[in-house]
């Protein structure tokens, strides 16, 4: 039987519909809803597009969690997937979903994580700080930004003429490359994660 995947995203959302196209034609999972702290967000449409079903809950619901974990556990979710959710998870979540909820982060955890660090911040701080890398790193979620276990890391290479902008075009296509296959190596198959994750060094952006 198929594992449920619940995607949480607040913007765009193209990891989102990358993920899902990624396993459309497959039988391990399914993607029955897209949740979203904005009922103005691009992932909507994409949800549409796709035809999932997509939900807005306030940003004080998703603080206070009670409603979204009946929601998800109403629709028999086994996994969740945060790609581009900005919003803290709450524990009774966190708690409900062991080792069950990844998230995508746009630098090399531990650099620039943390409360305020989310999309082109990131990029902002590494190109301020003229760093020669930069990268994504998904990992488990615990109950703070950006800390859980390390699942993958992968790398790009950063030159002194890039910018915010071509430093997010580098790491966006980290992302599509690394976040399906990532999803099916931690839940596709039924083997464990060792503590320390595993790490994917690419070589030139
Ligand atoms: C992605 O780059 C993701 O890594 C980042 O938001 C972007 C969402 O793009 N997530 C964070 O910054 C979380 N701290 P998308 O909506 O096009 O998938």
């Amino acid at each position: 039987m198929a594992s449920k995947i619940a995607i949480l995203a607040s913007g765009s959302g193209s990891n989102a519909e990358n993920i899902i196209r990624y396993f459309q034609k497959s039988l391990k999972f399914e993607f029955p809803l897209i949740l979203s702290n904005k009922s103005d967000a691009f992932v909507h449409e994409r949800a549409k597009k796709l035809g999932i079903p997509s939900f807005t809950f306030s940003r004080q619901q998703f603080l206070e969690g009670d409603e979204v974990l009946v929601f998800l556990q109403k629709y028999n979710i086994d996994y969740i997937i945060l790609a581009g959710f900005l919003l803290k998870v709450p524990e009774q979540i966190i708690k409900a979903f062991p080792n069950k909820i990844i998230n995508i982060h746009p630098a090399l955890l531990p650099k620039y994580g943390g409360k305020g660090m989310y999309g082109d911040n990131v990029h902002k701080a590494v190109k301020a700080a003229d760093d020669s890398e930069s990268g994504i790193t998904i990992h488990y979620v615990n109950e703070n930004y950006d800390d859980g276990n390390i699942i993958l890391q992968a790398k790009c290479e950063l030159f002194s003429d890039d910018t915010p902008e071509t430093i997010a075009q580098k790491v966006h296509k980290l992302e599509y490359e690394h976040f399906p296959k990532a999803v099916e190596m931690i839940w596709g198959k039924k083997t464990g994660m060792t503590r320390s994750g595993f790490h994917v060094f690419l070589d030139r952006g």
